[in-house]
């Protein structure tokens, strides 16, 4: 077994599908992840299982791989004990938290805020074009520039967790760039369809970053780091000036042009 816990998981997934299986039992999401050439060692660590589930997965996999012997299960040495209780982040990576709870709101609107597209008029265009913006401002050049240029250069680009992350913020950018290419040829098919994929996207990448990446950078980090960190979003804040305000407003706003014309429904 100590062999296969230096191996790729995906190749072990490629080898052995119901690996992929038991670990999403597991709320381990390694078969869909686009990268997953973390090893198998590292799965456990990063996604900080508690000790009886380690054990419980480890013995499961090793029936996989193993199925006509019994195998001893190796016990994985991690940097910090296992936290299974509930995630208390540090103030900096609260911070972007907090900024995420903005981008869900955002998110959670999208399905009527396509209901109500309009790609003829000017009023109509210029909330489209206000909701990109929020994305192309808030979400990325606010908050995902403070993970890419700051957060993330304290674990090194190579990282494959990282490596998915930064994945997923190019395939934002890039329906943020067909969105408003179909909004210039008034293509409210395709602006729909580049909304909602843009919404299913976050939605999950916000949730890798709350519960796995946030919580297992939080348990690296010295406390020296922390205050450094917290410093450098502090001064990343005040570059932008009233930014997360206009937008929280903008938020506020458009919760409440919804609720209206739910009203008038
Ligand atoms: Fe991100
Ligand atoms: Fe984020």
């Amino acid at each position: 077994m100590e062999e296969y816990l230096d191996k790729s998981i995906k190749e072990i997934i490629n080898q052995f599908p119901d690996v992929g299986n038991i670990l999403s039992e597991y709320n381990i999401g390694c078969a869909p992840c686009s990268v997953g050439s973390c090893l198998l060692k590292d799965i456990v660590e990063i996604h900080n299982l508690p000790y009886e589930e380690e054990q419980e997965s480890m013995a499961r996999i090793a029936k996989v791989i193993y199925p006509d012997r019994e195998v001893k299960i190796p016990e994985i040495k991690r940097k910090r004990e296992a936290r299974p209780e509930e995630i208390n982040y540090s103030p900096p990576m609260k911070k972007l938290v907090d900024e995420h709870v903005l981008i869900k709101r955002w998110a959670a609107m999208i399905p009527e805020f396509i209901d109500n597209l309009d790609v003829e008029s000017e009023p109509g265009r210029q909330v489209i074009i206000d909701g990109i913006d929020f994305i192309r401002t808030y979400a990325d050049k606010y908050h995902h520039a403070k993970e890419e240029e700051i957060l993330f250069k304290y674990f090194g680009e190579d990282l494959d967790i990282i490596k998915t992350m930064l994945e997923d913020h190019d395939n934002a950018r890039a329906h943020v760039r067909a969105m408003l290419e179909a909004l210039d040829k008034k293509d409210k098919e395709a602006i729909s369809e580049h909304l909602n994929a843009y919404r299913e996207l976050l939605i999950e990448h916000i949730k890798k970053e709350d519960e796995i990446l946030y919580p297992w950078m939080d348990r690296g980090f010295s406390i020296t780091q922390i205050g450094e960190l917290f410093s450098e979003f502090n001064q990343r804040d005040e570059e932008f000036g009233n930014v997360p305000e206009k937008y929280r407003e903008f938020i506020n706003k458009l919760e409440e042009t919804f609720k209206l014309t739910e009203v008038l429904k």
